[in-house]
């Protein structure tokens, strides 16, 4: 065996060459790594060998190009160098894959002539998630290999497709058994070798694109669906555009328009924005001070306490990924009730397989009696927003649960620390935050009490990676993280309202802005009535909802709505919001679509400053990570945190002074936020 360099080494198994890559964590195109491929694929084809195997150590295949550091790529070897060694190779190139082959790492893979698997392994184009596109020939060759239409499905969605898929569409030549990949594929190379089979090049295949030159259909078909699921977004476009030029133009052609449009978006804020995320989200299940190797207790058996629609969609997390749940409820007829909403959940989700149905609904048993918790190794309480109530069913769940039970609850703004004092085991309680509908919305916030123990705390991050939630960790202070930053920027729609704003206006601009919607149609989807207004203070909201305005689910809210849910303009709720405000005085402002916009996000950068400065929050990323995934921030813009660094703090600290004086001292600034503005520095740091 030599060592190429620290990361490859070459060595010979009878007439094949094995490259063999090891670059933890995730053999990701480093400068390093480039280098050693390069050097290997020289050293593979300057030598006696017949055929080269390229192989990785490790826990994976290369998973893409090192995204910690895109700058470099401009470094040679590029991917494209080594990719021209193996397009050049006289002899065969067998890529041996598992664990993922993803971006760059299947584009490397692409060069080779053959491709052997094991069953669990993925192969993907996933730049899209990144703002970018495969830059490496993936919108060139993944076409050739699967035909247009399988190419842009996979490199628009950068959904990565299992082995098995792969080998029936022909992306994989033959499945290794699942601990014999390196064994398996020498075998295949030797075949190979045997049988002097012709060795493909994707670059030269013109069967599967040729079918498709001249006929725009499929690209005009892919441009108007792109448009609308990816609103705003760069990259799906130009992925179109790549894989039509695949189709219509010789493969340098394509090639070159590849890398232009790749290196367009390498440089664009949106993928600045998607990158930073990407990173933010695994820092986020980081605790600074707890010992990585905590070990997380396994968690075979749930309880949720409540089969409301809180209750109900948790317990659907666990039933989705086989875990038994019992549910408890106070009375008969609101257990079944709750077990025929989640049944009903089921039947309309997309898809749903009877069976499938079945299969999880006998995972949920329902029971009046907290006895029944004696086997289960976690318990959330999903009961109403009570104190009282919840001190009192943690005092029950003491008595009934058995010793290292994790005793959680879902409370999204009382003190958890008053809540854990009712066990005689604080150490086990923990919040788990979930947001509604639980079964749907992707953010999971982890609430440490000041006596969670590290082994529940990992207890908790692992089983939020398990039911694939995005989870951060909190600290107790009311609202915790989402809601907290959330809060005075639902608040000061009440302002907008008095200063003449249509809800329609405001709902525009931050929906141009890349949320899923504004203000208004969030608060009537979430129902009026649901959310409570400060002690003694009547609000335009308050006024709907005693109106009958409930929001969608009835009598309308801010908009009227039509049998398809559609908003429409609401004279009836015009009204309302009219008298309130000629009751208040209130005089109409002049504010444009910027202020509109500038107060409603710097509200919440506000507001993340004093998270991060009470020590709620770890981290300022933490902050963008559950504004994303609970209340819809465009993760274009990374976050509000990420959002203000890109703005300049000292810029968002003069225009809160502004807002300050004009509409009151809501829009004060943060300690926080004012010295780190004052320093020059930003909230997040580069990834
Ligand atoms: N570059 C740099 N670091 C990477 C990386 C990458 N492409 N992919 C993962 N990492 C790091 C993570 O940040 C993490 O670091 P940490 O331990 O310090 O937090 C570590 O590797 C492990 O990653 P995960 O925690 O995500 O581990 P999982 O096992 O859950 O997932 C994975 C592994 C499926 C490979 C996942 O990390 C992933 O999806 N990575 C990104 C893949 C990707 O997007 N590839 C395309 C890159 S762009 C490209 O290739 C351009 C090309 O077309 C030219």
């Amino acid at each position: 065996m030599t060592a190429i360099n620290a990361v490859t080494d070459l060595s010979l198994d009878g007439e094949v060459a094995v490259l063999t890559l090891n670059s933890p964590p995730v053999n990701a195109l480093s400068l390093t790594v480039r280098e050693g491929l390069f050097e290997g694929f020289k050293q593979a084809l300057a030598s006696s060998a017949r055929a080269i195997l390229l192989i990785c150590d490790g826990p994976t295949f290369i998973a893409g190009a090192d995204i910690s550091n895109l700058a470099d790529m401009l470094k040679d070897p590029s991917i494209e160098d080594i990719q021209k060694l193996m397009d050049g190779a006289d002899r065969p190139v067998v890529a041996a894959i598992h664990g993922t082959a993803l971006g760059g790492g299947l584009e490397i893979a692409l060069c080779a002539n053959f491709r052997v698997a094991v069953p669990s392994a993925k192969l993907g184009l996933p730049e899209v998630n990144l703002g970018l596109l495969p830059g490496a020939g993936g919108t060139q060759r993944l076409p050739r290999a699967l035909g247009p239409q399988k190419a842009l499905e996979m490199i628009t969605s950068g959904k990565p497709m299992r082995a098995p898929e792969a080998l029936a569409l022909g992306l994989v030549d033959e499945l290794a058994a699942e601990d014999a990949l390196r064994a398996d594929a020498l075998t295949f190379a030797r075949k190979v070798l045997a049988e002097a089979r012709p060795l493909v090049r994707l670059r030269n295949r013109e069967d599967k694109v040729a079918a498709f030159r001249g006929k725009p259909e499929l690209f005009e078909a892919f441009r108007a669906s792109t448009a609308k699921n990816f609103r705003g977004q760069l990259a799906p476009g130009w992925i179109v555009e790549c894989v039509e030029a695949a189709v219509e133009k010789p493969f340098e052609d394509g090639l070159a328009l590849e890398k232009q449009r790749f290196f367009q978006a390498a440089m664009s804020p949106q993928s600045a924005a998607r990158r930073y995320y990407f990173f933010a989200e695994r820092n986020a299940q980081k605790v600074p001070g707890a010992p990585a190797e905590t070990a997380a207790r396994k968690i075979a058996r749930v309880g949720v306490i409540g089969a409301g629609a809180m209750g109900g969609g948790i317990a659907m997390n666990f039933a989705n990924i086989g875990v038994p749940v019992t549910i408890i409820e106070m009375k008969p007829e609101a257990l079944a009730h709750g077990l025929s909403v989640i049944r009903g959940n089921y039947e309309r989700s997309r898809g749903a397989r009877p069976e499938e149905t079945e299969k999880r609904m006998s995972l949920l048993q329902g029971s009046l009696d907290m006895a029944d918790l004696k086997d289960c190794d976690l318990v959330i309480e999903a009961v109403f927003e009570n104190l009282e109530v919840k001190k009192q069913v943690f005092g029950k769940l003491d008595q009934a649960c058995k010793p290292g039970a994790v005793l959680a609850s879902n409370t999204s703004f009382l003190n958890l620390n008053e809540i854990a004092a009712a066990t005689g085991r604080p150490q086990d309680v923990i919040g788990l935050h979930f947001f509604s509908p639980a079964q749907v919305m992707p953010l999971l916030e982890i609430v440490r009490g000041d006596k969670t123990s590290p082994e529940t705390l990992a207890t908790a991050i692992e089983l939020g990676k398990r039911i694939r939630k995005t989870t951060v960790i909190s600290r107790v202070g009311p609202g915790f993280i989402a809601n907290r930053v959330a809060s005075p920027r639902l608040a000061e729609i009440n302002s907008f309202l008095l200063e003449g704003l249509p809800p329609a206006r405001v709902d525009k601009v931050l929906y141009e802005f890349g949320f899923p919607m504004g203000p208004f149609a969030m608060l009537d989807l979430v129902g009026l009535d649901v959310i409570a207004d400060p002690p003694g203070q009547e609000t335009i909201r308050s006024r709907m909802v005693a109106a009958g305005r409930r929001g969608q689910k009835g009598g309308g809210g801010f908009y009227d709505y039509d049998a398809q849910r559609n908003p429409q303009p609401s004279p009836a709720a015009d009204s309302i919001i009219e008298d309130f405000r000629a009751a208040a005085g209130a005089a109409i402002k002049e504010v444009s679509d910027e202020e509109i916009l500038e107060r409603s996000l710097y509200l919440e950068v506000n507001e993340g400053a004093k998270v991060l400065e009470e020590g709620i929050a770890i981290r300022a990323s933490d902050i963008d990570v559950a504004m994303i995934n609970g209340y819809g921030w465009p993760v274009d813009h990374g976050g509000p945190m990420y959002y203000a660094d890109q703005i300049g703090l000292d810029k968002v600290v003069a225009k809160l002074k502004e807002f300050e004086l004009k509409y009151g001292p809501q829009y004060r600034p943060a300690p926080r936020l004012e010295r780190l503005a004052a320093e020059g520095q930003k909230f997040t740091a580069k990834p």
